[in-house]
């Protein structure tokens, strides 16, 4: 279902209440984050951008090795809020891992010298475009999203259960899934003190 561009990026907003029902099939998930990944931005179109995309069983995995790395740095008697929030995020149906390839920052850092110290800051610039085309596109579609960075607390673990390249840097985590409750109310500052036009 196409929503217009404006509303869409209106109705994209932080769910934390979310479950496993499907609300659309898995190769429809799948061709949504394609076309994110292939038409989203990147510096000196590099392509730095990497993606991992997890259902199911898969996704529950995530979700338990974030909780049990968790567990053994929170101290026990505060453990209790982080487990629970841990088990919202893997009461949804998927989630989404992003990436991004240091081999090919690296080498743009290289070819291009003089631009060399930017590289790494545009290549998260990217990551954050591309988080933001999955965010509002898995919300066109009906899913509930949130961003969450448990790197690089999780990096070893994650790698080494998806036989993930040691060269993609884990930059966040979209655990997504039907919404179980609306987003909460957001507060927003007079955009007068934010946007200057001058004409
Ligand atoms: C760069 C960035 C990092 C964020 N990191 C987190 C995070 O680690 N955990 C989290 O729960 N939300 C995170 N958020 C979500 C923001 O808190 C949220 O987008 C903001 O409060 C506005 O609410 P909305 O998403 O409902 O519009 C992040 C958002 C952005 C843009």
């Amino acid at each position: 279902m196409a929503k217009d561009f404006y509303t869409a990026i209106e109705n994209r907003r932080t769910f934390y209440g979310i479950s496993k029902e499907a609300v659309i099939s898995d190769e429809r998930i799948q061709e949504v984050v394609n076309h994110a990944v292939k038409h989203t931005p990147s510096s000196f179109n590099s392509q730095s951008a990497r993606v991992v995309v997890l259902l199911g069983e898969q996704h529950d995995k995530l979700w338990d090795i974030t909780k049990e790395t968790l567990r053994r740095i929170v101290p026990t008697n505060e453990f209790a809020p982080t487990e629970q929030k841990m088990d919202a995020f893997r009461s949804g149906y998927g989630t989404v891992l992003f990436f991004e390839d240091e081999n090919v920052v690296k080498s743009f850092q290289e070819q291009f010298a003089l631009y060399k110290d930017n590289f790494p800051i545009w290549s998260q610039q990217s990551s954050g475009m591309l988080q933001y085309v999955v965010w509002t596109s898995l919300e066109i579609e009906g899913f509930g999203a949130s961003l969450q960075h448990y790197n690089p607390l999780i990096d070893d673990e994650v790698k080494k259960e998806w036989n993930i390249p040691s060269e993609w840097k884990l930059i966040a985590q979209m655990p997504f899934g039907k919404p179980t409750a609306p987003a909460s109310e957001k507060a927003f500052q007079p955009l007068e003190e934010r946007v200057k036009v001058f004409k």
